[in-house]
C-alpha cells in the first residue's frame, strides 16, 4: 500500500524522509535501517548528519543493512558503496561502524557471499528500508526480469545502470559489471518502506510503479504489494501521475 507525498523539490523530499527516521529513532533507540546508495539518498544523509550532530538523534545502538555493492572493484575504491557509505554518512554520524554491513562478493560466482548475508539478515527485521528508483523501474540492483521470490543474488548488471552510473567512473569501461543486492523478497520483508525519487528522468517509473500491472519486467511494482510504502516524490518524479 502506497502512500504517496508530494513536496515542492528535493529538499523538501529529504527533509520529510528524515522526520520520519527522527519520529523512529525517538521511539526506538536499536532500530534497524536498509539504506541505498546513489544520488537521491544524500539530501537525507545529511538532514540525519545535522540531526546527529545537535544531538536530536543518537546512531550509538542503530544497526545498518546497505542493499547492494560492486563486484571487483578494489577495496577502499572511491565508488564502491562501503566508501559511498562511509564518506556520506557512517563516519560522520556516532554509529558503531561494527554495527553497518554491506554484501560483499570475491567475485560473480561467491554465491556463499549471498547465503551469508541472507543469514546475517535473517536475525534482524528491517524497520525502515530507504530506497532510491533506477529509471528502468530497479529496486536495489534488481533489474528488469529479476524474480519477485529472489534472496540475496549476484546480478549481472544493466546496459542502461551502468550507463547512469558512469558519471561516478572516469569511463564505462571502469564501471563494474556485476553487483552482489538484496533480492525482491528481501527488500519486502521490511516493515516501511521510504522510497524517495527526484527528477524528471524517474516520472516513467514512478508511473508504472504505482498504476502499473504488477509485473517482473517493472521490478518497483511489487511494492503495491507491500503493506506500508511512503513514496516521497518531488515534483518532476510526479509528473506522470
Ligand atoms: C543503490 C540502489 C539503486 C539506486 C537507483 C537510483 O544502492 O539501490 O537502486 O537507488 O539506481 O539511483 P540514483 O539515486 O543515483 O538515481
Amino acid at each position: 500500500m502506497f502512500n504517496i507525498i508530494i513536496k515542492e523539490d528535493y529538499r523538501q523530499i529529504s527533509e520529510a524522509a528524515n522526520e520520519i527516521v527522527r519520529e523512529l529513532l525517538a521511539k526506538k533507540q536499536d532500530a534497524i535501517f536498509g539504506l541505498a546508495t546513489g544520488s537521491t539518498p544524500l539530501g537525507l544523509y545529511s538532514a540525519m548528519i545535522a540531526d546527529n550532530e545537535q544531538n536530536i538523534t543518537d546512531y550509538q545502538k542503530v544497526v545498518t543493512f546497505n542493499l547492494d555493492e560492486y563486484i571487483g572493484l578494489p577495496d577502499k575504491h572511491p565508488q564502491s558503496y562501503k566508501s559511498f557509505m562511509e564518506e556520506n554518512l557512517f563516519s560522520k554520524i556516532n554509529i558503531k561502524l561494527g554495527n553497518t554491513h554491506l554484501p560483499l562478493a570475491r567475485d560473480s560466482q561467491d554465491l556463499r557471499a549471498c547465503q551469508d548475508y541472507e543469514e546475517l539478515l535473517a536475525d534482524y527485521v528491517i524497520d525502515i528500508q530507504v530506497l532510491g528508483i533506477g529509471a528502468n523501474g530497479h529496486i536495489g540492483f534488481n533489474e528488469p526480469g529479476t524474480a519477485f521470490d529472489s534472496f540475496t543474488h549476484i546480478v549481472e548488471l544493466a546496459k542502461r545502470t551502468r550507463l547512469d552510473n558512469q558519471r561516478f567512473f572516469s569511463s564505462l569501461d571502469e564501471v563494474p559489471t556485476h553487483a552482489i543486492t538484496m533480492g525482491i523478497a528481501t527488500i519486502m520483508k521490511a516493515k516501511k518502506i521510504i522510497l524517495l525519487a527526484s527528477g524528471e528522468n524517474k516520472a516513467q517509473a514512478v508511473f508504472e510503479m504505482i498504476n502499473g500491472p504488477i509485473v517482473e519486467e517493472m521490478p518497483a511494482s511489487i511494492l503495491q504489494k507491500h503493506p506500508n510504502v511512503i513514496v516521497l516524490l518531488d515534483k518532476a518524479a510526479a509528473s506522470k501521475l
